[in-house]
């Protein structure tokens, strides 16, 4: 290859849609690129795209054909970035940039969806090599390009040489307002405004953190794609009036970027046969992971989070298209019931609010258990800050974000976010139409998972008394599990003797 030998600021390796695009918002921000990716076609592309949006004569990407001509074109210590697929390339490459001479005071940035336990072991792992830092991404190949969300976590020593970078290329936010800042040409940078790049804490702090956000993510399409549902079956509305729904609640509370592309894909016709293209997209699911991930984590930790999971089981059964459409035979249910023009309008109203409250429980669920990880992992996280770094650039960026970061710094030390007072309230006005909005559902027999498991938790987390207490009756019955009583002191445990006759209840002692 040839090129100038001039050293570069920031190594890139992987240069697919959101490395490529990660390469040149760097390069509009004044930095410099090395870039390297096993596929020369990739590394030609990304030179031919910035010689193309670069209006002077002097290339800021500069193509590399292995990862020792990588090194050689580096400014020392190397800071190189990395966005390869989660899992075994990030270490195939971390072993090769080894083989190619990396020191020990060169950083590493994974932006991958890495499992943030693999980051924990290759902080570890390569510590004598390099240092490993990591920064997960969101925001797709747009927010990549012209202002991504960051969520950076690892050494602070690195974290200072990435920091200027970081709030450079990030999304911004108006500090007023809350309102993210405006940036969709090539050129063009933000100066202004509030980055949507915070550090979040030691290695793997981040990608949970990330982790999370997708879990919400994964609640927070669930919710509207069952939203689209009730209107679409239960309504029998077309998709372009399903659109113009979403629409005006997009100039609403359910303002978000997951609202706003709903209404795209609703009113896009295939180009061949002029009709909703949504009609024609398969009802199968596909995940990469990070959903299941925060599930299988809130289990661990012990964190209720229904509606995540719900909405990665919703991606399951949706999966089981052949098995579905057998039972579509075989199993009755009720018909749709059609409804006059005005109890059509009440019901997309419920629906409104039905999916507000049902977003501010899976949000709920999600800051709680990263408060339970934190504990858990000795980690300090600042959710203020995180709220804040998720209302710009990111795919659940909603003006909603704004509230929970008012909410948390209010009180930062926040359990849970249904306790906050802005948020109960919108709770209690608009409970009863979101039960009327899943009573309508359920008796027109359209599934709404991930609605009702948020109205479970928020029945259950604002339930004094749950039946427990015959759970654990059962657990005594046929394992002596013991049990507390509430006539009793805390703490003390109680059998019943439940073979014998006289099924005495005895103190057991500690
Ligand atoms: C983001 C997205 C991004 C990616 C998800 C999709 O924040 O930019 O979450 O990370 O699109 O991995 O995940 P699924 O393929 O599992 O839907």
């Amino acid at each position: 290859m040839t090129q100038d030998k001039l050293l570069c600021d920031i190594g890139f390796i992987g240069l697919g849609v959101m490395g490529k695009n990660l390469v040149l918002n760097l390069a509009d921000n004044g930095y410099n690129i090395a870039a390297f990716d096993l596929s020369d076609e990739k590394v030609q592309a990304v030179i031919a795209q910035d010689k193309q949006e670069n209006n002077t004569t002097t290339p800021r990407v500069y193509g590399c054909s292995s990862y020792t001509e990588l090194l050689s074109q580096l400014k020392a210590p190397h800071l190189i970035v990395l966005s390869v697929p989660a899992g075994a390339p990030v270490d195939q490459v971390c072993e090769n940039l080894i083989g190619a001479g990396i020191q020990p005071d060169d950083i590493i940035i994974d932006t991958g969806n890495s499992l943030w336990v693999d980051t924990v072991a290759r902080e570890k792992k390569y510590k004598n090599n390099f240092l490993l830092f990591s920064s997960a991404v969101s925001g797709g190949e747009v927010g990549a390009r012209f202002g991504p969300s960051l969520m950076p976590s690892g050494a602070p020593y690195a974290w200072a040489r990435v920091k200027p970078i970081w709030e450079a290329i990030s999304a911004k936010v108006d500090a007023v307002t809350g309102k993210p800042i405006e940036r969709n040409q090539p050129g063009q940078t933000v100066d202004t405004g509030e980055p949507c790049a915070a550090y979040i804490g030691p290695a793997g702090a981040g990608h949970y953190v990330k982790m999370v956000h997708n879990g919400i993510e994964y609640a927070d399409m669930q919710i509207i794609c069952e939203a689209y549902h009730v209107l679409r079956i239960g309504l029998g509305l077309s998709c372009d009036e399903i659109a113009d729904i979403f629409e005006h609640w997009n100039n609403g509370l359910l303002d978000s970027y997951l609202m706003e592309i709903s209404v795209e894909v609703l009113r896009q016709k295939s180009s061949d046969t002029n009709t909703a293209l949504v009609d024609l997209i398969l009802d199968k699911a596909g995940q990469k992971g990070t959903g299941l991930w925060t599930a299988m984590s809130s289990l661990e930790v012990g964190c209720p989070a229904p509606t995540i999971a719900q909405a990665v089981y919703a991606r399951s059964i949706s999966s089981f298209k052949e098995l579905r459409e057998q039972a579509s035979k075989d199993l009755s249910g009720p018909t749709v019931v059609s409804v006059s023009k005005e109890e059509s309008q009440a019901i997309i109203e419920q629906l409104h609010d039905a999916i507000y409250c049902a977003k501010i429980c899976a949000y709920a669920q999600g800051f709680q258990l990263m408060k339970l990880a934190e504990k858990e992992h000795g980690w300090t996280l600042d959710f203020a800050s995180i709220a804040k770094i998720w209302r710009a650039g990111c795919i659940i960026r909603a003006v909603f974000l704004q509230s929970i970061t008012e909410a948390f710094t209010r009180n930062e030390n926040l359990d849970n976010l249904l306790l906050d007072k802005f948020f109960a309230e919108q709770l209690s006005e608009r409970h009863v139409n979101w039960r009327k909005s899943i009573c309508f559902a359920t008796m027109n027999g359209i599934p709404t998972g991930a609605l009702s498991s948020a109205l479970a938790y928020y029945d259950s987390m604002r339930a004094a008394v749950l039946p427990a207490n015959l759970l654990q009756g059962q657990r005594d019955f046929f394992g002596a599990h013991t049990f507390e009583r509430v006539d009793k002191p805390a703490g003390k445990k109680y059998h019943v003797e439940w073979s014998s006759d006289e099924r005495k209840t005895i103190l057991i002692d500690d």
